[in-house]
Order: structure tokens, then C-alpha cells, then sequence
């Protein structure tokens, strides 16, 4: 099989650099471009050991890679002309329809986390949610101090698998407690951030009943669940025709 050519945008970021290290160790793709919004200059390339002839501006990185792997802000999503895995979080329905429109002509693949043990915590926070019917939901989440967007994409596609496997919906949210007078509304899920040092993403889904409660939690001990669940994703991805995909089309 040959190699998947992916490029990285955000390549000076958090994320970016944990992908770098990711895609070098991978044998089943080909670093071919590395971009940011900023310049990219050569002493990067060189401390990273990233082959010399990497590309290094947005143009030629997606006429070039098969694939390219976003993590930059959702602001970046407007500049989305090819193939693209993208791991923005913080996307409201406008970004959402825009990836949607590019799945027309292409393929690209949105997951809000790239982590395989968070994508099957949705699923036993599903199946959880199904048997625990009466309990009061409440997520909590916490990650770094550099975090821009509260709650988490990961907190909110958390509630959002709760309320399908509900048959709820999004207006159950409430990410506003402490503004509002009154007693918990009934079905009501709760939403609380905590953010503070250099924490890669904890998530909590707690059901309390009357006289017991359940929590489930995951936590990420590093990033690198996530570059090397998007370097997969890309190699996946490569395979496909044009459309949209998530992580769910992916291990399904
Ligand atoms: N899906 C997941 O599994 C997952 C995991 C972690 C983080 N994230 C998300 O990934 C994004 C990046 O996270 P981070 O911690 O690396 O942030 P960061 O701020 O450390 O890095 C973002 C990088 O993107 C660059 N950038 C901004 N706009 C750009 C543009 N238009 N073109 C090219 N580069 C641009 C910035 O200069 C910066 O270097 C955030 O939205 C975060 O929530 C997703």
C-alpha cells in the first residue's frame, strides 16, 4: 500500500506538534507539507527532523497531500478547498454546514475527538444513559488554561449522544446554571468547565439518583491519542470517495 501524503495545518500548535512526531513514526503516511499562520522557518523543519523538501505554505500543502489535518481554530475552516480531516472544536452551525457543502466535492472526516477510548465512552455513556432513565445527567469537564472554547466539542457531543439515545435534544442543555433562578428542570443536562495547568481533557458524565449516583470518566493522560487517532483517520480516509465522515463511520 503506498503512503498516505498528508500535511498539517497549525503545525506550530499544541497539536501540531504532537502530529508531527505522530506522522514521523508512522510508517503508513508522508509528511509532505507543514503550515501554520504563521511563517514556518527552517530551523523548525530541521529540530523536528522533518525532510527538507517538506512544503510549507497553505497552497502548496493541499495541492499537494493527499490529505490535510486541521488543528487550527474554527476561523481556519473557511480557507477548506480539498480533503481534510478536521479537529476543531468550538464550531457553531455555520462551520458545520460549510464542511458539509466541501463534502460535496471531496472527502472530509470531522471528529471533535480523535481519542479511540473517548469514541467508545460515548458509547457506554449511551448505553448508561438507556438504563439509568430517571437519573439527573450532569458532564463535567476540565483541560488546560490555553483552552478557548467552553464546554468542550468532546462535553458537548457527549450530551448530544445522551439526548439522541433520549429522545431529547439539544434545548435540554444547560450551560448557564448559576445565572438562573430555580430548582433543576426535569431532563435538564448540565454543563460545567473547569480549566487550569496543561491538562489534555478529562470528561465526567454523572447520573444521580435519589439514593445512588454512577460516574463515568475518561481521562487523557497525552495528546497523542489524538495525532495518532487523526493520522489514522487520514490513512482512512484516503480510501474513501467524497463525502463527510466521522469517527463513528470509521471503527463502525
Ligand atoms: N479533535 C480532537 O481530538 C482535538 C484534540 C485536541 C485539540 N483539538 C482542537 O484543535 C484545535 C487546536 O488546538 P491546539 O491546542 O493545538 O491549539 P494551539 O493554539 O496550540 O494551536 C493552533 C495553531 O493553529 C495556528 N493557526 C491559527 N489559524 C490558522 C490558519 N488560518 N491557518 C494555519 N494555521 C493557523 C496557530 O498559529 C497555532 O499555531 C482547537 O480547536 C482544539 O480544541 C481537537
Amino acid at each position: 500500500m503506498s503512503r498516505t501524503k498528508i500535511a498539517i495545518a497549525g503545525a506550530l500548535g499544541r497539536m501540531g506538534n504532537n502530529l508531527i512526531n505522530s506522522a514521523l513514526s508512522n510508517n503508513n503516511v508522508e509528511l509532505i507539507g507543514v503550515f501554520d499562520v504563521k511563517d514556518i522557518d527552517p530551523s523548525f523543519i530541521n529540530k523536528n527532523q522533518i525532510q527538507e523538501n517538506v512544503f510549507t505554505t497553505r497552497e502548496e500543502s493541499f495541492e499537494k497531500a493527499d490529505i490535510v489535518i486541521d488543528f487550527t481554530t474554527p476561523k481556519a475552516l473557511f480557507n477548506f478547498t480539498e480533503a481534510a480531516v478536521s479537529n476543531n472544536t468550538g464550531l457553531d452551525e455555520s462551520h458545520f454546514n460549510l464542511l458539509k457543502q466541501t463534502s460535496n466535492s471531496t472527502k472530509v472526516f470531522y471528529a471533535p475527538n480523535m481519542s479511540y477510548g473517548v469514541n467508545t465512552f460515548f458509547e457506554i455513556a449511551r448505553k448508561a444513559s438507556k438504563h439509568l432513565k430517571d437519573f439527573d445527567i450532569e458532564i463535567i469537564e476540565t483541560h488546560h488554561r490555553h483552552k478557548k472554547d467552553a464546554p468542550s466539542g468532546t462535553a458537548l457531543k457527549l450530551g448530544e449522544e445522551i439526548v439522541a439515545e433520549l429522545g431529547l435534544s439539544k434545548s435540554n442543555f444547560n450551560f448557564k446554571r448559576q445565572d438562573q433562578e430555580g430548582q433543576r428542570k426535569e431532563n435538564e443536562i448540565g454543563f460545567s468547565s473547569i480549566r487550569g495547568g496543561n491538562i489534555p481533557g478529562e470528561h465526567t458524565v454523572i447520573f444521580h439518583g435519589d439514593n445512588e449516583s454512577v460516574e463515568l470518566t475518561h481521562k487523557a493522560h497525552n495528546r497523542k491519542i489524538f495525532s495518532d487517532g487523526a493520522i489514522q483517520a487520514a490513512v482512512w480516509l484516503s480510501t474513501k470517495e467524497k463525502g463527510f465522515y466521522t469517527f463513528k463511520d470509521m471503527i463502525s
